[in-house]
């Protein structure tokens, strides 16, 4: 009976979508190239713009990519490519663009501020001295390998008074800017934009993943109360914090799931494969929550001719589990100790990616942070129906909401226009930057 009403229910919402989806907007795709899997999603775009329901999922295993890289662009390319062809045939049309996510410990980001005296008779902040405070932010020495992903305004000081968000209109002799930028080395996202330009899909913009993940996966409040956004992958755990609904600090740490898997491997001495279905069968992260009697079987894979199998502990597994877990959440503390922006995160902590399904995981990142910790599914946009609650994909669902408010802020009648190659997307990326400092900066 009840699961009729809530079947009407979800009928309802699809008729809805469908009716409230725009041929205007027209669908946004995203891929996320993980360490483990690439999963590309196609989504509707309502009439307003906004994300209405996604059409087409593809998930196949990542190959060719190690610690969130591509370290081989033939078979990533081909991974991409059989991830796309899932979605595009699920949601009956071809994939020709896509919004793709960048990680890897490549990445780098710093906190900048820069100043400004206002050059303007009466002392009225206007959109001109924003612009002017946003390149001289983006103005900064780095290492020329180094290649500007996101220039972020966090707020603006107005003749010493802080905390402001949205300076124009206001009046004052000098106004300085805080702001948050994120560089990625030019040859992995070259190597990133290959694979996928040889997947037969252009690429319409780049976008942080932890950036991407906390689009899908934090509340309003929990970004304005100051909130650290953990997404633990297979071979990276990416941070970012927000504090103020302000984006304060990423980071991309080269350490994921796969630890996991190879420490439990080494533990048990059984094959990769067989350390794999125990730890997603049998693990947990908090070994005091675990019996000390608790045996457990499983298949160890062949060895030589025969079926072997193995006997272990649960609370040992656990003792293995528990060990990277804790030295995950430690770095991603030391992060945030050192962004300086630790004791403003009152909210607490966010766990997604496929690693945040172990259980015992937030009591963990509780213990390590002092801090409550909860998991971080995505959280559908009003009205929006068919939206992917697995967190393996988090990013790809932030990425897809990334994707439409660009597509709405560009308007229904401007197609995008993707780049066709990593040369040509080099070549437009001072052009996106402009874009994203109108874009980012909700003034
Ligand atoms: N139920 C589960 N319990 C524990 N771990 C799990 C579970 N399900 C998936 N995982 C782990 O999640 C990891 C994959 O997560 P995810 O798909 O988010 O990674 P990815 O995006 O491919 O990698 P990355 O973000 O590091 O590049 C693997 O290490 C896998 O073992
Ligand atoms: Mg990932």
């Amino acid at each position: 009976m009840s699961r009729g009403k809530s079947g009407d229910r979800q009928r309802r919402s699809r008729q809805a979508a469908a009716e409230n989806a725009s041929p205007e907007y027209g669908t946004v795709a995203a891929i996320d190239v993980g360490t483990t899997k690439i999963a590309c999603l196609v989504g509707e775009l309502s009439a307003e713009g906004t994300l209405a329901r996604v059409i087409g999922t593809g998930k196949v295993p990542a190959k060719g990519m190690h610690k969130g890289v591509v370290v081989d662009l033939e078979l990533a390319s081909r991974s991409i490519h059989g991830a796309v062809e899932l979605a595009a045939t699920e949601a009956g049309r071809p994939i020709p663009d896509a919004y793709i996510g960048v990680a890897g410990s490549h990445v780098v980001s710093m906190n900048r501020t820069v100043a400004i005296d206002n050059p303007n008779d009466d002392n009225q902040v206007t959109s001109a001295e924003r612009k002017q405070l946003m390149e001289h932010l983006t103005t900064v020495e780095v290492d020329p390998e180094l290649q500007l992903i996101h220039a972020l305004p966090r707020e603006y000081n107005l003749d010493g008074q802080d905390g402001i968000k949205r300076p124009v209109g206001m009046y004052a002799r000098r106004v300085e800017m805080s702001g948050h930028l994120i560089y990625g080395a030019i040859n992995s996202i070259q190597n990133l934009i290959a694979a996928v330009s040889d997947a037969g899909i252009e690429v319409d913009d780049i976008v942080l993943e932890p950036l991407a993940s906390s689009e899908a996966c934090l509340t309003e409040d929990e970004r304005e109360s100051g909130t650290i956004l953990v997404d633990i992958g297979g071979g990276t755990t990416d941070v970012a914090m927000f504090v103020d609904d302000r984006l304060v600090h990423t980071a991309v740490l080269p350490v994921g799931g796969n630890h996991i898997t190879k420490d439990i491997s080494v533990g048990l001495k059984v094959p990769l494969s067989a350390a794999e279905e125990i730890k997603l069968e049998h693990g947990h992260a908090q070994s005091h929550v675990v019996e000390d009697i608790e045996m457990a079987k499983a298949d160890a894979g062949i060895f030589g001719e025969s079926e072997r199998t193995v006997t272990f502990s649960r609370k040992y597994l656990a003792r293995i589990i528990e060990a990277r877990v804790s030295e995950i959440f430690h770095l991603v503390l030391a992060q945030a100790g050192d962004s300086g922006f630790l004791s403003s995160i009152a909210a607490g902590i966010v766990i997604t990616g496929g690693t945040s399904q172990l259980e015992g995981i937030c009591g963990v990142a509780e213990d390590v942070a002092r801090l409550p910790a909860r998991q971080g599914l995505s959280i559908p946009p009003a009205g929006a129906v068919d939206i992917p609650g697995n967190p393996v994909y988090a990013t790809a669902v932030g990425l897809l909401l990334y994707g439409s408010r660009q597509v709405h802020h560009r308007g229904p009648s401007q197609p995008s226009k993707p780049s066709t190659n990593a040369q040509g997307f080099w070549n437009e990326v001072l052009e996106k930057v402009k874009g994203w400092f109108g874009q980012t900066d909700k003034t």
